[in-house]
């Protein structure tokens, strides 16, 4: 489009082609003509016919009408359209391929140890996941880091509450010398309880809180019963962090956390020191990171209290400085709820004013919205708590359960007790991340477990109930002696056809897109569009009955790229499909 502005003389850039909001006129149109208006002083509708007179013949279109005002509308020909899906099924990843590969670490999940999961680390877990996914699907190389906290205020809390239960415990002997014992003084169980219960204390008994403070600040600098100690609750902790992230379906190359990095944080504040970045403010020590055209107030980075305690700050620059010389990264991605952007602003200010970071970096925060209740409000248990993340899985796959035994029997087939939980957990688990995938990530969105199990409309559910409905076409047409693998396409022959393929074949544009935009939505609203597309298709069309043979074989190749594209979809999404509901 844009060689042919220029063919005619204007410039390249007016040709851009968008769909069209028109479908009935035309499937895309392009409304360079009338910008053209303004810079040849010109009317459009002449500019349109010129670019219309010099795509005559052309492959790529087979109908193109210049329109009053001066509109371009376009249709586009079916023989182009199949050539090209042929050559995308062929390709290697559908033919994608990226300008530049980037080095990328991705940060997401961010748990604290020796606390549950709860519904607040769903959303970091489920999007940094499929950021994660997509931008290794189109080609950079990227790596996940949970970043455990691990080094904090909650550590010294966690230490000084077990120590007023079990005094007698070895780790608080500072005399003590011999091998801590193997097991653990607690369970995953008593961690929970314990955590609640030590900040709960802190806040009422000053005392207590100076205790835990000066724990933590034992535990930093490596007295050996508090690392001993430190150790178990770590150990106890992230197997059961690993037994839920598993069961979500997300996992990470790195299990850093904060503490990983403690010892290049005494070298890290000498240089930003020595450097004139860093000094001292009433006892702790600051660099300032607010900027002239700051509309808000951005206050200082504090990297040490008065105690000489390191802080969540100080534990995120030296991870960039340790990600720095370990990798050289093009890129850093954050993903934190949105309350955080100020704090990471300061962060990634601080760090690239003092150097720690490459100068080409970028640093990205992706600060998500919260997840509410049908009441608007943060997503809470019934009686009104925090919502533990192992139960709200349960009210979706017990749900879901519920829905698939109901279709089951609707549909008059028998489903077994096992199958249908196995089908409930994975179908369970597209509903929450397409539930939450769907939505902008900067957006707040209510979790409506009704609306999330429903296999109509804008659902996980759906999409999958869709595949589902190809997989069971493609295993008839098997059964019936057919082989998929040897189908080949045809051109499309009617109007649900064409429409089928021209998603299919924008897959390639949207996927480098939602890559560019780290906006797994992309891909959720593709899918929808894509399964709208096929069940209209299929209402249309007879397949498994269509006698002439070499049709019915091109509707099946149809099919069977159809169920790659969505399986390539929703693996980026984080989910899969069942073979039947
Ligand atoms: N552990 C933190 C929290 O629960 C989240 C960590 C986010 N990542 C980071 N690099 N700061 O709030």
């Amino acid at each position: 489009m844009g060689c042919a502005f220029e063919a005619a003389g204007y410039e390249k850039d007016l040709g851009r082609v968008s769909v069209s909001n028109r479908p009935d006129l035309c499937e895309y149109q392009c409304n360079g003509a009338m910008a053209g208006a303004k810079r040849y002083k010109k009317a459009p509708i002449m500019i349109a016919g010129e670019v219309a007179e010099k795509l005559a013949g052309s492959k790529v279109f087979k109908e193109v009408e210049a329109v009053a005002p001066g509109f371009l509308n376009l249709k586009l020909s079916e023989e182009f359209l199949f050539e090209y899906v042929k050559e995308m099924q062929k390709a290697e990843k559908y033919g994608i391929e990226l300008e530049k590969k980037e080095k990328i670490i991705i940060d997401y999940g961010g748990p604290n140890v020796a606390k549950a999961l709860h519904v607040g680390h769903l959303r970091s877990a489920v999007i940094g996941e499929s950021v994660k996914r997509i931008s290794r699907y189109v080609g950079h190389d990227i790596t996940g880091d949970i970043h455990l906290g691990d080094w904090g205020q909650p550590m010294g809390l966690v230490m000084t509450e077990l120590r007023e239960r079990k005094p007698d415990l070895p780790y608080f002997d500072e005399s003590f010398e011999g091998e801590y014992p193997d097991e653990a003084p607690f369970t995953v169980a008593d961690l929970e309880e314990i955590y609640p219960a030590a900040s709960a204390k802190s806040k009422v008994d000053e005392d207590f809180k100076a205790r835990a403070m000066e724990a933590t600040f034992k535990l930093q600098s490596g007295v050996r019963g508090y690392r001993a100690l430190w150790n178990k609750i770590i150990d106890v902790s992230v197997s059961d962090l690993k037994r839920n992230y598993d069961n979500l379906n997300v996992h990470f190359e790195l299990w850093n956390g904060e503490s990983s990095v403690h010892e290049l944080i005494p070298g890290m504040i000498q240089q930003m020191k020595d450097g004139g970045f860093a000094y001292l403010s009433e006892g702790a020590l600051v660099v300032d990171v607010k900027e002239e055209t700051d509309t808000k107030e951005v206050p200082p980075c504090m990297l040490l209290k008065s105690d000489g305690a390191a802080k969540y700050d100080t534990t995120d620059l030296a991870t960039i400085l340790d990600r720095t010389e370990k990798y050289h990264p093009d890129k850093i991605i954050y993903l934190t709820d949105k309350r955080q952007e100020l704090y990471f602003t300061q962060i990634f200010r601080c760090a690239k004013k003092t150097g720690i970071v490459d100068p080409e970096t970028k640093l990205i925060h992706i600060g998500f919205g919260t997840m509410n209740g049908k009441d608007g409000k943060p997503f809470k248990t019934r009686d009104g708590g925090v919502m533990r993340l192992e139960y709200l899985i349960k009210e979706i796959n017990d749900e879901m359960l519920k829905k698939i035994k109901d279709n089951a029997a609707e549909k008059g087939y028998d489903i077994d007790e096992n199958e249908a939980l196995e089908t409930a957990k994975t179908v369970g688990m597209a509903a929450i991340k397409y539930g939450d995938l769907s939505n902008q990530p900067a957006k707040d969105y209510i979790f409506d477990i009704d609306r999330f199990t429903s296999f109509e409309g804008d659902t996980g559910p759906y999409i999958l109930y869709t595949i589902v409905r190809i997989k069971s076409i493609l295993n008839k047409y098997k059964e019936q002696g057919g082989d998929v693998a040897a189908a080949q396409l045809v051109c499309p022959a009617n109007d649900s056809e064409k429409e089928l393929m021209k998603l299919l074949a924008g897959f390639n544009a949207m996927m480098l897109q939602a890559g560019e935009e780290l906006a797994p939505n992309r891909v959720c609203a593709y899918i929808y569009d894509l399964a709208n597309a096929f069940n209209h298709f299929y209402h249309e069309t007879k397949i498994l009955s269509e006698e002439d043979e070499s049709r019915k074989a091109g509707l099946i190749a149809l099919l069977d790229l159809t169920k790659n594209i969505f399986e390539t979809c929703i693996d980026v999404l984080g989910f899969e499909a069942p073979d039947r509901m």
